[in-house]
C-alpha cells in the first residue's frame, strides 16, 4: 500500500512537470531516479485512460522515434522548428498529418503504432507555451 502511494506520488510529481511548460528540463530536479519507476509501459495503461501514462508513454515515443533529434529534447528545436507551442498553432489533425505524412524537411511515418500515435498527438496539441 505504502509503495502505491509512493509511486503514485511520483506519477503525479511527473504529470506536474510535464505540464509547467517552464521547459527547463526539470525531470531531474529531485536527481532521484523516478523515470526508470514510471514511465515504463507495463503500467497497464490498457484505456482507462490515465493521463500519466499516456504523457509517459508520448514522451517516450517523442525519444524514441527521432523527433528529439530535430527538435530538442525539451521541444525547444534545432533543426526542426521548436514545438512548445505547436498546440496553439495546430490542431490535433494537423499535427498528427504532420507526423504521419511529414514534409518540407520532416519525415513521415516514423510512428506506425496507433496508441503510440495517439499519445503523441494528444501530448503535442497540450503544448502551449504562448
Ligand atoms: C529530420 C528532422 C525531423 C524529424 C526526425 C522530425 N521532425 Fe518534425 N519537423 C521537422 C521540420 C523541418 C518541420 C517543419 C516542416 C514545415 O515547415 O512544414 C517539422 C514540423 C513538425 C511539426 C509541425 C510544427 C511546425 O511548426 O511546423 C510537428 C508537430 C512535428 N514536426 C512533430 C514531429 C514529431 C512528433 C516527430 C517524431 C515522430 C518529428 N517531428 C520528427 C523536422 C523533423
Amino acid at each position: 500500500m505504502k509503495k502505491f502511494w509512493l509511486l503514485m506520488s511520483f506519477a503525479l510529481v511527473l504529470v506536474l512537470g510535464a505540464c509547467g511548460g517552464d521547459g527547463e528540463g526539470g525531470e531531474d530536479e529531485s536527481g532521484q531516479p523516478a523515470d526508470e519507476g514510471v514511465t515504463t509501459e507495463e503500467g497497464g495503461d490498457e484505456g482507462d485512460g490515465a493521463d500519466s501514462s499516456d504523457t509517459a508513454l508520448a514522451e517516450q515515443t517523442y525519444e524514441q522515434n527521432n523527433c528529439m533529434g530535430c527538435h530538442g529534447e525539451d521541444l525547444s528545436g534545432g533543426s526542426g522548428p521548436p514545438l512548445t507551442n505547436v498546440g496553439s498553432e495546430y490542431s490535433e489533425d494537423e499535427i498528427r498529418t504532420q507526423i504521419e505524412e511529414g514534409g518540407d524537411g520532416m519525415p513521415g511515418g516514423l510512428v506506425s503504432d496507433e496508441e503510440k500515435l495517439d499519445a503523441l498527438v494528444t501530448w503535442l496539441a497540450s503544448q502551449k507555451s504562448e
